[in-house]
C-alpha cells in the first residue's frame, strides 16, 4: 500500500488509539502490546496517545467526538488504530477525513478456518477495495409524508467522476505494486443505469493504462456467486461503497470469520485509520475471551501503511503460527484467553525481529 511521509523526519510514528466500546477495550490494547513489541524489537519509536471516545463517553459526558478531535487526529498523527466505534462516528471520520479506500484483505490463514469445503490458503487470498466516500451512504434523502400510509423515503445514490476514478485507480496500482495480475471491477450498471454507468465509462477509460493486469467487470451478484462457488479467481475487487460493506464480509467468513477480519479506512499520504471488522460484540464484552487477531491484522495493515513492511510481516506470521499452534480464543476453537494471546504473539515477535 503506497505509505505517507511520517512526521519526526521519517523516524518515529505517532499513533492515535481509540479503544471505543465493548471488546474494543479488551482488543485493542492487546493489538498495542504487540505493536509496542514490533517497535522495541525493531528499535523504530512508535508513539501512542489514546482517547476516551465511545458510547460510553457519550452516555457519561454526552459528547461522542469532541470539537476539533477531527484536526487533531489530521494533523497531530501518522495514523489511528481503532477498537470499535458507532457508526455515527466512524462515518463522520471517514466522510471528514477523505478515507476514500475501504482495503478488506480476504486472507485465508489456515486450511481449517473456511466454510467451503476443500479450499485451502493457497485459494483464498483477494483485497476487496470498497469506495468509502460517496455512494449510498452519504446520507442525502429524505421522506415525504412520513409516519402515514402513503409515506415515501428516498435514499440516494451520489457517486462523482472523481470518486469513481481515484478508487479504481488505487485498486489498479495495489495490483501494480504487489505483482498481482487480475482486477474484478464490480457494479449493477445493468440497472444502475446513471450511477453506474458512470463506473463503466471510468473502468473503461482507466484500464488501458494497467495493459499488463488482466481486467475484468462482473455484476454484483454474479461475484457474490462467483467468490463462494471459485474464491481462486479473484486477486483484487474494486465496487461501490454498499456493494464493498456486503461483499467484504462474504470475504471475512470465507477466510475464518469476524475474530480475525481486519480493514484500513485509507486516503494515500494523509493520516489513515485501521481496525478489526468486528463491533462491540456484546455478548461476550467483558469476559476476556474476544479474539485480538483482528486488531492485530489491522495493526499490520497500520505497519504496511507507515512503510514498516518487515514488521508488518513478522506481525502478520506470528499470527499464521498462532492458528497452526492453536494458541486462540474459543471463537476459533482454542481455549486462550484475550491477554494470553496478545502476550504470545508479542514474545513470537520479539523473537523473530531480534
Ligand atoms: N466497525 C464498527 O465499529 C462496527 C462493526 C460492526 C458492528 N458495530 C456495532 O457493534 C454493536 C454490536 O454489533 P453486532 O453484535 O451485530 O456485531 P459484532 O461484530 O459486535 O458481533 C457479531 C458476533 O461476532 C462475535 N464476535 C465479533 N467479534 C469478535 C471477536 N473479536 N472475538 C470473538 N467473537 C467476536 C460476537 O460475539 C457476536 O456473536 C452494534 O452496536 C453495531 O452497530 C460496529
Amino acid at each position: 500500500m503506497p505509505g505517507i511521509p511520517l512526521r519526526n523526519g521519517g523516524t518515529a510514528a505517532r499513533i492515535a488509539v481509540i479503544p471505543g466500546d465493548g471488546i474494543g477495550k479488551e482488543v485493542t490494547p492487546e493489538a498495542v502490546k504487540v505493536l509496542r513489541a514490533v517497535a522495541g524489537s525493531a528499535k523504530r519509536p512508535m508513539e501512542f496517545i489514546e482517547f476516551d471516545w465511545g458510547a460510553d463517553k457519550f452516555l457519561r459526558e454526552g459528547v461522542s467526538l469532541p470539537v476539533g478531535a477531527i484536526e487533531i487526529l489530521r494533523d497531530e498523527f501518522d495514523a489511528m488504530l481503532f477498537g470499535e466505534l458507532g457508526a455515527d462516528i466512524l462515518l463522520g471520520l471517514r466522510f471528514k477525513l477523505d478515507l476514500y479506500v475501504n482495503a478488506r484483505p480476504v486472507e485465508l490463514l489456515h486450511d481449517r478456518l473456511t466454510p467451503l469445503r476443500d479450499r485451502t490458503e493457497k485459494d483464498i487470498r483477494l483485497m476487496v477495495f470498497r469506495e468509502n466516500s460517496e455512494g449510498l451512504y452519504v446520507g442525502v434523502g429524505g421522506f415525504f409524508k412520513k409516519g402515514t400510509a402513503d409515506e415515501i423515503a428516498v435514499q440516494e445514490d451520489v457517486n462523482s467522476r472523481k470518486g469513481v476514478e481515484r478508487i479504481i485507480r488505487y485498486a489498479f496500482e495495489y495490483a501494480r505494486h504487489n505483482g498481482l495480475k487480475r482486477v474484478c471491477m464490480s457494479d449493477k450498471s445493468n440497472a444502475m443505469n446513471f450511477a453506474h454507468d458512470l463506473w463503466q465509462r471510468v473502468f473503461k477509460e482507466v484500464r488501458p493504462e494497467y495493459a499488463e493486469i488482466d481486467s475484468r467487470h462482473l455484476y454484483i451478484d454474479t461475484l457474490a456467486m462467483e467468490i463462494v462457488r471459485d474464491p481462486r479467481q479473484f486477486d483484487v475487487i474494486v465496487t461501490c461503497n454498499l456493494f464493498g460493506d456486503i461483499i467484504s464480509d462474504l470475504g471475512a467468513q470465507l477466510a475464518g470469520g469476524l475474530g480475525l477480519a481486519p480493514s484500513g479506512n485509507i486516503h494515500p499520504g494523509k493520516t489513515s485509520l485501521f481496525e478489526p471488522v468486528h463491533g462491540s460484540a456484546p455478548n461476550i464484552a467483558g469476559k476476556g475471551i474476544a479474539n485480538p487477531l483482528g486488531s492485530v491484522l489491522a495493526s499490520a495493515m497500520m505497519l504496511e501503511f507507515l512503510g514498516w513492511k518487515p514488521e508488518a510481516v513478522a506481525l502478520r506470521e506470528a499470527v499464521r503460527a498462532a492458528l497452526q499452534e492453536n494458541h486462540v480464543t474459543p471463537d476459533l476453537g482454542g481455549e486462550k484467553r484475550t491477554q494470553a494471546v496478545g502476550d504470545w504473539l508479542a514474545e513470537r515477535v520479539e523473537v523473530k525481529l531480534k
